[in-house]
Order: structure tokens, then sequence, then C-alpha cells
């Protein structure tokens, strides 16, 4: 059994010791929640009877056929039987990572990462480092990537906008990687957590799915939606075959999603401009309120703004360095940030002179304001 070969995965350590004692989440990748009486207001008549009426047994394994149905209408060409739900992202990245590298099969995988990815990776087969470099703002060097292609590459696997930096790949280059999968009929593993969430809509990318027969799609309610709290993820997959072996293992798993989780999936999914538009207001209005806060502060930090997503990595300047200072942070004036010690990787080196700052919440204002006093 694999989970052996898994090391403690530190950013959720990270979360589970200062998550909910921090006064002030900074760090958060996820955008400002609703209530279930908000989300309820959004709902039609159908679903608000829907809700009303459910009845709390197991779920069709595969997901309720019409929660499957609204998420593939959120991909082009795709229909509800190329859908398969899963408990958050987490557990259908890792069914999806397990389906498809055998035992000592290599991969290719962007850093820096969510360190499931490369984890899970690395637990399975061999890997090499897609890297997404600063002083590339981020960006991916395709004559890198060709070179680190390998006979036995079986998954490239990339996460765009990404975690930690925010950075998306151009159209150019995401098709150039799939182009590279598709040379040589290996998997192309996109995990698609935080699209909805460019600042620019130009730069929003195609969903694998839509482009390959072995490009898999994650995705997820968690991050542009902000309801982390319904942990209903997916994968979607035009090779049949592949969602059956996903499901073999689903039902090791979770075996089945929660079924008020499905209906209120249902109902955001149906009033997703909405809450995608209220939920970039918020996120542009805090990126105004990044840009003065570290214009104000360029001696102790390097920003610039992401391209997407409600994270990025600035840089600490000071001299105690970024991890004493994120712990001088939270443990003096609870401001929860994340190290980028936290996102070291196996697999590239990752600069440890930064942090990852979130600003999806609604109270950044205030938190901003706390750690501003912090400096006087
Ligand atoms: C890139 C990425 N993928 C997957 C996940 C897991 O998402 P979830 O918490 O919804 O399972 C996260 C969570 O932070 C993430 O950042």
């Amino acid at each position: 059994m694999t989970a052996a070969a898994l090391p403690p995965f530190r950013l959720e350590h990270h979360f589970g010791k200062w998550e909910f004692r921090a006064r002030y989440n900074v760090a958060a990748s996820d955008a400002q929640t609703m209530t279930v009486a908000q989300l309820l207001e959004l709902a039609d008549d159908a679903d608000r009877k829907a809700w009303d009426e459910l009845a709390l047994g197991y779920t069709q394994m595969e997901g309720d056929p019409e929660l499957r149905a609204r998420i593939a209408a959120t991909y082009r060409g795709l229909d509800a039987d190329d859908v398969v739900c899963f408990a958050g992202a987490e557990e259908g990245l890792w069914c999806a990572l397990q389906a498809t590298l055998g035992s000592g099969e290599h991969a290719l995988v962007t850093t820096p990462n969510y360190q499931s990815m490369e984890a899970v990776v690395l637990s399975l087969g061999t890997a090499t480092a897609l890297p997404l470099r600063s002083e590339r703002d981020w960006t991916l060097d395709l004559d890198a990537v060709r070179a680190a292609m390998r006979p036995q590459t079986r998954l490239i696997a990339v996460n765009f906008p990404n975690n930690p930096t925010g950075a998306v790949a151009s159209h150019e280059t995401f098709r150039a990687l799939i182009d590279l999968a598709a040379e040589r009929d290996a998997w192309f593993f996109s995990d698609e957590v935080y699209r909805g969430l460019e600042r620019d809509p130009a730069t929003r990318l195609p969903q694998a799915a839509e482009l390959y027969e072995r490009g898999i799609s994650l995705g997820v309610m968690s991050k542009a939606y902000g309801l982390a709290g319904l942990r209903v993820g997916w994968i979607a997959c035009r090779d049949r075959a592949l969602l059956a072996k996903l499901m073999a293992l689903k039902q090791y798993l979770s075996i089945c999603n929660s079924g008020p989780a499905e209906i209120l999936s249902r109902i955001a999914l149906k009033a997703r401009e909405h809450i995608l538009s209220r939920v970039n207001g918020l996120i542009d209005a805090n990126v105004r309120l990044l840009d003065a806060f570290f214009a104000r502060h360029r001696d102790r930090f390097e920003w610039n703004a992401p391209p997407a997503a409600c994270i990025a990595f600035p840089r600490y300047l000071g001299r105690e360095g970024a991890d004493a200072y994120c712990e001088r942070l939270v443990e003096g004036h609870g401001i929860l940030l994340v190290p980028s010690s936290i996102f070291a990787s196996e697999l590239a080196t990752i600069p440890t002179d930064r942090f990852r700052i979130g600003f999806g919440r609604a109270n950044l204002a205030e938190a901003l304001d706390v750690w501003e006093r912090t400096f006087s």
C-alpha cells in the first residue's frame, strides 16, 4: 500500500495547527465562503424542493446525475458520463494519479506545487520537475520541458492557475504541453481548481479534458466558488476506462458524496456567473489593497500581483528570513501566512525567502491594518 511512502503533508499540517487559531487567515487559497441560507436564496424552485425533500441515504457512487450534468456543462463537448465526483479535489487528485502512473513509471510535475501532486507521484514512480521560476515570472521553459521527457514518461501533471504563485501558462504553452503528452500517448493531468479566478478572462485556459482524450481535468467547489466545506470535487475525462478505474478506487475511499453537499453544489453551479462575479469583484478590490500595502512597504517585501487565483508568493526581504517572520507574525499578532519552506520540493529548489499570501477573503482590509501596526 503506497500510503506508507507518503511524507507528512506540510501545508495541511500548517493549517491543521493554525487555521482555526489564528485571528486573520491571510494564507487561505479559497475565496470568501457563504452560509447555507445565502446559497439557498440562489436556488430555483426545483432545487429548493429537492433540498427540502432530500433523504439522507447513500448517494450514487459516481455523483448525483444532475450534479454531474451541471459540471459537464462547464466543459465544451463533455457530458455527465465524462464526470466522476469525489470528496474534494484531494480525493480526485489521489485517485487520478494512482490510476495513471504505474510502478516505476516517470512523470513530469510542475513546481512549486500543492504537495500531494508531487508526493503521490513520487510514492508511485519517478518524476522530474517542470519548474516555474521566479526570474521567468513563474513561466515554463518549453525547451526544458522537452528535454525532461523520457521514453518511460507516462504522465505530465500541471497546475494552472498555480498554487502558490497564481501563475497561469500561456495558451500556447498549455497546448504545447498537451501536444507533448499526445506524442507519447501519455496522460495529461491538469489541476484546474483555481480556474475562473483569472484577472483577465482572456488568459483563462481551456480545460484539458476538452482538448485531449487522455486529458484529465481536476475541478472543485472549494476555491473559486468558496464552498470548500461541501467537499465536492470532480474529475472530467473522456476516457471512460480511466473513469471506471477511478470509481474502483473511490469505492475504497469515500464511496459516494454527501447528498446535502451535492444539492448545494448544483445550486451553486446554476448560480455560477453570479458567484464568480462576486468573488472576482472581491479579489480585484483586495489586489488593490495589497498593491497599496506593499507599495508602502517596499523595504520589507517584493510584490507582483499574480495574473490569477487569490494566492501569491511575494518575497520577504527582512534578515530574519521568511520562516521566522511568518512564525513571529502568527504567534505574536494572529496573522497567518505560509512560509515558502512549506512548499519545499524533492524535485526542484524552491526559494526560501517567500511566503504564500491569500486574498480571497472579505476581512483582508482589517487584517492589513493589524499587520501594518506591527511595523511601528
Ligand atoms: C492546487 C490544489 N489542488 C487541490 C487542492 C485540494 O482541494 P480540496 O481542499 O478542495 O480538496 C488544493 C487545495 O489547496 C490545491 O491548492
